[in-house]
């Protein structure tokens, strides 16, 4: 072989892993269960420094950016000040503004409300030494999009995607007296990004999520999953991975209510894996959202956590919650606080939002675009709510990238990894409205292979596109559909076209015998703003627009869920027409202090008489 052809073997072989290692390699597991964990919150006020120009990297003339050297005076991640009158130092943490973490900036300060780029900051604080065999560790909820994180002055490393958690063990870097942590927060919209740089919501940057410190032992409980196995509604099947390789370590997992005590050991890798037989549970459901008190315990640590039993599945075009047709009375949210106008990041946010959609009728939520801060889903699991958990694949990224595949296959075993225990998730979805080319269904259906390799407990969808036949038929029959358990799919019948007065006879083919979810439909309506239901922008266009899609949609063949769009206005860049809009996109039903237009009140009234009957 000449060097010409070794050198085409080597790059094909290269190719290869590109495609095929994120599939194969999902990203170290989120650290499961924060919150019930030994914890220390560095939330709060911060120090920051907008750099628009990268001024804050050691040698900021040259590339590349990422040399890290502890004895630069200009790097602000050394948080280095002057030392005499003399010496030139053109930064200082300490006299730099503060603001809210966790808090997107674009909300806190007006100069910053459209800043798309590099904002670092920075707190200091103190830590008890550390026993002998602890470790601590530094977790962060989310920050949009890209963080480069150092303590004291060294790199733990970066997170790329703005809407997974991601941790470090901090215990090496460690200071006795005080420490001080840098984030290299950059919320710029990249090409070959995840999302790409074509969204229709606000691109909130910045630390939006909670910061915890956590302390565990020296060899402690990384991950664990505890659900009913698939289609086994009298097994539970679940593991508890240790954080290191640790054979015939003792772990114990205790249900009292369900009379379960049993310890396994685990294996050369730190993992147990083990099935436990259930006779009498009580599964959870949206009326009797069950959850027991369950304890997993190491000879040196012991972990509660609250959770959920249910089988979810498909059956022909029926979705069965714990075997029996279940209808998806649900509605699309973003992870926003529509009040402020800013990024949601607490329980409190989490339960005003849940509870509006239950006070709607739903029992279900589509979490768009993205996956949606912790709190969503624990408060979905105590409230009975359904959630469709999402990753911002969303329009058209880059699909013929394989980095981009790896990034998108990274967010995607992050959300499955933090949520896998939540009964409320139901649907895994892993796309919303792309482009179906060869590239997209290829980069597709490798993440829906992990999906159902990560969790085969749950279904798996994407939000895809209708397209009308030269029949004048609405056609839903995208080729990735038939590696989908629920075929689900956006239409905007009124709004992007199509003739509200005809939509009750409008023709649809859906291309599987599958359950139909209608992942979005809607139009906007400024609250306030009246006329005659022929009127765009006016409430009773958009109490219209309701009427005919639901007649319209009650004749789709396999209906059985619906998610319109959307709960509540939320801000987006693209939406600018002066005095209706005004960055604003109001297709909500509610407005972003909780006003009902008229709407909301025919989708309340259609759930209230929706039944599978009809
Ligand atoms: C799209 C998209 C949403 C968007 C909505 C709209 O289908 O999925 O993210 O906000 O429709 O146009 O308002």
């Amino acid at each position: 072989m000449n060097c010409i052809q070794l050198i085409i073997k080597k790059g094909i072989i290269a190719l290869f892993l590109f495609c095929f290692l994120p599939v194969l390699l999902p990203a170290q597991p989120a650290l499961q269960n924060v919150y019930n964990r030994k914890t220390s919150s560095l939330n709060g006020q911060w120090h920051y420094i907008v750099d628009p120009y990268e001024t804050g990297y050691y040698n900021y003339r040259y590339q590349p950016y990422d040399v890290v050297d502890k004895a630069s005076t200009s790097a602000f991640y050394n948080n280095y000040h002057a030392k005499n009158k003399q010496e030139l130092v053109e930064y200082d943490f300490n006299r730099s503004p503060k603001m809210q973490v966790p808090g997107d900036w674009n909300s806190q300060k007006e100069n910053l409300f459209y800043y798309e780029g590099t904002i670092w900051l920075k707190r200091s604080f103190q830590y008890p030494l550390l026993k002998k065999g602890s470790r601590l560790l530094l977790h962060f909820g989310a920050v949009n999009y890209r963080a480069e994180v150092y303590l004291n002055g060294h790199k733990l490393g970066i997170h790329e995607g703005g809407f997974t958690s991601f941790d470090f063990d901090v215990t090496p870097y460690l200071n006795t007296d005080s420490n001080f942590l840098v984030v290299k927060a950059d919320n710029r919209r990249i090409k070959d990004g995840v999302p790409g740089i074509n969204t229709d919501w606000f691109n909130y940057g910045g630390i939006t999520r909670d910061v915890t410190l956590v302390e565990t032992p020296d060899i402690y409980i990384r991950d664990y999953a505890l659900q009913l196995a698939r289609g086994n509604a009298h097994k539970i099947a679940g593991y508890v991975q240790l954080n290191r390789f640790a054979s015939n370590s003792p772990v114990q997992v205790d249900i009292p209510e369900l009379g379960v005590r049993t310890q396994f050991a685990t294996d050369s890798t730190g993992r147990a894996a083990f099935e436990i037989d259930v006779d009498s549970i009580r599964y959870w459901s949206t009326e009797q959202p069950v959850l027991y008190n369950c304890t997993i315990r190491t000879n040196r640590e012991e972990l509660k956590d609250r959770i959920g039993f249910r089988t979810i599945e498909t059956a022909g075009q029926d979705i069965l919650l714990n075997g029996k047709p279940v209808l998806l009375k649900g509605i699309s949210m973003h992870e926003e606080n529509s009040a402020k106008g800013s990024r949601a990041n607490s329980r409190a946010e989490a339960v005003e939002s849940l509870s509006r959609a239950k006070q709607l009728g739903c029992n279900y939520v589509r979490l768009a675009h993205y996956p949606h801060n912790e709190y969503m889903v624990q408060v979905a699991d105590s409230m009975g709510m359904m959630v469709w958990d999402e990753i911002p694949v969303y329009w058209t990224i880059d699909f013929s990238n394989p980095r981009v595949l790896r990034n998108a296959a990274a967010q995607l075993s992050e959300m499955i990894s933090r949520d896998k225990n939540r009964a409320s998730v139901i649907i895994w979805s892993v796309a919303n409205e792309t482009p179906p080319t060869s590239e997209r269904n290829y980069f597709l259906l490798q993440l829906i292979r992990q999906a159902r390799l990560q969790d085969a407990t749950r279904l798996v969808s994407a939000a895809l596109e209708q397209h009308t036949g030269n029949s004048g038929v609405h056609m839903v029959n995208d080729s990735i559909g038939q590696h989908l358990d629920i075929v689900a799919f956006n239409q905007y019948t009124g709004w992007y076209g199509g003739s509200l007065k005809d939509a009750p006879n409008m023709k649809w083919e859906i291309g599987y015998h599958k359950p139909v979810v209608i992942s979005e439909f809607g139009g906007d309506a400024k609250y306030g703003l009246h006329g005659t239901k022929e009127e765009r922008w006016t409430e009773e266009y958009q109490e219209y627009l309701y009427e005919q899609n639901l007649k319209m949609i009650m004749k789709i063949p396999g209906v059985r869920g619906m998610s319109p769009w959307i709960l509540a206005d939320f801000r987006s860049p693209k939406r600018l027409l002066p005095g209706v809009q005004d960055g604003w996109n109001r297709k909500g039903l509610l407005t972003g202090d909780g006003k009902k237009k008229k709407a909301y009140f025919t989708l309340r009234n259609f759930y209230t008489n929706w039944t599978l009957k009809n």
